[in-house]
């Protein structure tokens, strides 16, 4: 797949098959995370790839209980791949995926959100090229505000003044991989 093949293919997976991600490919995913742009070239954000089972699940519990779903009313993502705002009863944020990569950035450096969200979308793609499910996960914030959270930051070796600002799920597609969404019309212009 070309660059623009890849960017219309990828798509935001929340169903996941028992299969871990391979340390090679996972490799390739942080590398592609580390060269995403970033405000001011300063590289401030640091990506933790967790592949542990059990820590995966009680985060991604954690990230579930702290979604507002009053706040969502009416939102729609997807028939195929429901989210926590389409199907209550899935409790978890991280849907089961095998590795979850939390990506962490100064709490006092304006550009710190887009500069994680940079390197999610940049792992994404680089995930989708080579035949790794993908699923960008907000509320990281949220899910490592507690004691156990702070503690595994520490444990992690997070930088002092450091925030967690996203998560990349990955893993492999359970069931048929979606096709593209179709694009709402008229979302962009060309000024001459
Ligand atoms: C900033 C941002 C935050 C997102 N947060 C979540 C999330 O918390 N949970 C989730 O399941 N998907 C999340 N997504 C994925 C979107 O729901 C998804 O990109 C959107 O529905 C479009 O679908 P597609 O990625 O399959 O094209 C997020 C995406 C972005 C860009």
């Amino acid at each position: 797949m070309n660059t623009l093949e890849t960017i219309a293919k990828r798509r935001s997976i929340r169903k996941y098959l028992d299969r871990q991600v391979s340390r090679e490919d996972l490799q390739k995913i942080l590398e592609a995370g580390l060269c995403a742009p970033n405000a001011g070239g300063g590289q401030r954000s640091v990506i933790c790839a967790i592949q542990n089972r059990e820590l995966c699940a009680k985060l991604g519990r954690l990230n579930g209980k702290s979604m507002d779903r009053r706040r969502l009313t009416g939102s729609f993502v997807s028939a195929e791949q429901p989210s926590l705002i389409d199907d209550p009863s899935i409790q978890s944020g991280f849907y089961g995926a095998p590795t979850v990569c939390a990506i962490f950035a100064p709490s006092n450096f304006l550009y710190s959100v887009p500069d994680a969200f940079c390197c999610a979308e940049n792992m994404a793609l680089a995930a989708c090229e080579l035949g790794v499910s993908s699923c960008i996960v907000a509320r990281a914030e949220e899910t490592f505000e507690n004691e156990w959270g702070k503690d595994l930051m520490k444990q992690w070796e997070i930088p002092d003044g450091y925030l967690p600002r996203c998560f990349v799920l990955l893993g492999y597609v359970k069931g048929d991989y979606p096709p593209p969404k179709p694009r709402k019309a008229g979302r962009s212009r060309i000024i001459e």
